[in-house]
């Protein structure tokens, strides 16, 4: 007979691999539709070859067999080498530039290593339930898969920089605006707790946690979603900050509004830029957001569903702004961009309540008639006003999904911020701003309202949205 314990971790066992399974077969699912020649290809410094990150999250796996699996022997000292992203941790490798550089490992083999990954862990997880550290094998498998749904979203980015509207994407049909949303909701001030509390809402600096249960259903009476199982160390401690009353916008920044921007010859005037933004505007010639082409003078945008007129797409939220160009955008318009202690209590605090929840419209998991996200299949933004059911108690909408939301604060660690995983969050702390809400194409079991995702001012390849704040 089982101990109360050893049926409890192996519960987690089960689920751990069931979601192992998910992840796993999604990012092929995701690739599914590419040649083999548009495996290898890398179309700039910034994004990798699709074939390098199907390898890469199998070799994050193979790093914890590693070190956790007795007389585990490394399936090639090759791949070790081309498929390490940035750890030094774990040796030299090659530099991300040249990740395009090169035809092998082949497509067939990096398919074959992942193969061999996949069974190798099968048999690893089968035995977790006799060790003492299951626990801690849980929570880095946990991690392992939070890392490859990350990856699954850069494989959108970078499928999009690489083909674009020639990736045979299985769009699914878009929902229609269901109201109009204008203008700014106002949030009080005052102290408020900033970040991960835990699953009991207040654990701080703790472990990333397994839950040990079964998984809830959504409309379950729980106090917590199952996206609150786990969290980034980048999101812990809670911690107080204070704020004044402020006004952010209830919709994102819409393709519309923003054309506005251009049409005013934003680009053209340096009064609005900081002067990174303006130096960048110069060297880089940038006129309009990323994928937007001129034609006859008429502003387009291309996407995975084909090329259309700004004019055809105009209630939607603009992506592939860089920070920069959203900070341009909201001076010229008299306001400025949210910091993400703003952002997050405009997302999930309940003044009636006066509390938290874990997501905009309540605890329930995201679905698809409260965000558009990866599962969704729009492959796109969404019309402004699509989720109303979404909104947050201020009647803020879309923050979680479509695109990710820039924010002005910069990526650094809370306060009592500490390291759970080497080089995975902590060494990026330098020079970067935080994003928040996830996008069209982040996991639902993926994103929470506490998630920091950073990324440089200058990029904008990913899907990087925004809406703007105000002082009261
Ligand atoms: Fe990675």
């Amino acid at each position: 007979m089982f101990s109360a314990k050893a049926q409890l971790v192996n519960q987690t066992r089960v689920q751990i691999f069931d979601l192992y399974q998910q992840v796993r077969a999604r990012t092929l699912e995701i690739v599914a539709p590419l040649e083999i020649e548009d495996y290898v290809i890398q179309t700039a410094e910034f994004m990798s070859p699709p074939r390098w990150h199907i390898g890469h999250t199998s070799w994050f796996f193979e790093t914890v067999l590693q070190k956790y699996q007795l007389g585990y022997k490394v399936y090639s000292d090759e791949f070790l080498f081309y498929f390490n992203s940035y750890y030094e941790g774990f040796g030299a490798r090659i530099e991300r530039p040249k990740r395009g550089s090169r035809s092998r490992p082949t497509v067939a083999e990096t398919v074959a290593y992942r193969t061999h990954i996949d069974e190798q862990m099968s048999a690893f997880t089968e035995k977790l339930s006799d060790r003492d550290d299951a626990e801690t094998i849980g929570a880095i498998l946990r991690l392992g898969l939070e890392h490859e749904m990350q990856h699954q979203e850069l494989l959108v980015y970078d499928i999009k920089h690489l083909l674009c509207d020639q990736y045979d994407a299985p769009i699914a049909p878009a929902p229609r605006a269901l109201e109009t949303v204008s203008g700014m909701a106002e949030v009080e001030g005052g102290l408020f707790e900033l970040g991960y509390g835990g699953m009991d809402g207040g654990e701080r600096g703790s472990s990333p946690t397994v839950r040990e249960g079964p998984i809830r259903k959504r409309g379950d009476k729980s106090p917590h979603s199952k996206n609150y199982d786990f969290a980034f160390d980048n999101e812990k401690p809670q911690h107080k900050v204070f704020l004044q009353d402020f006004l952010i916008d209830r919709a994102p920044v819409s393709n519309d509004n923003y054309l506005g921007f251009i049409k005013a010859g934003g680009y053209q005037d340096f009064r609005w830029w900081h002067s990174a933004g303006w130096e960048k505007v110069n060297q880089e010639q940038w006129r309009a957001p990323l994928y937007w082409e001129q034609h006859d003078g008429e502003w387009m945008i291309r996407d995975f569903g084909g090329l259309h007129p700004v004019a055809d797409r105009s209630n939607e939220p603009v992506s592939h702004v860089s920070f920069l160009e959203a900070s341009a955008y909201a001076k010229w318009a008299g306001k400025r961009l949210p910091t993400e202690a703003e952002w997050e209590k405009a997302a999930c605090f309940s003044p009636a309540l006066n509390s938290r929840q874990d997501f905009p419209w309540g605890n329930d998991e995201p679905a698809a008639s409260l965000a558009n996200m990866f599962e969704n299949g729009l492959w796109s933004v969404a019309q402004i006003g699509s989720y109303p059911d979404g909104q947050s108690a201020y009647g803020c909408q879309q923050m979680i999904g479509d695109v990710w939301e820039w924010t002005t604060s910069d990526y650094v660690p809370y306060p009592g911020f500490k390291s759970e995983f080497d080089e995975y969050n902590d060494k990026w702390f330098v020079g970067q701003k935080v994003l928040r809400g996830g996008s069209f194409a982040t996991p639902r079991s993926h994103i929470r309202t506490t998630y920091r995702n950073f990324f440089y001012p200058h990029e904008r390849w990913m899907i990087g949205g925004f809406r703007c704040a105000k002082d009261v």
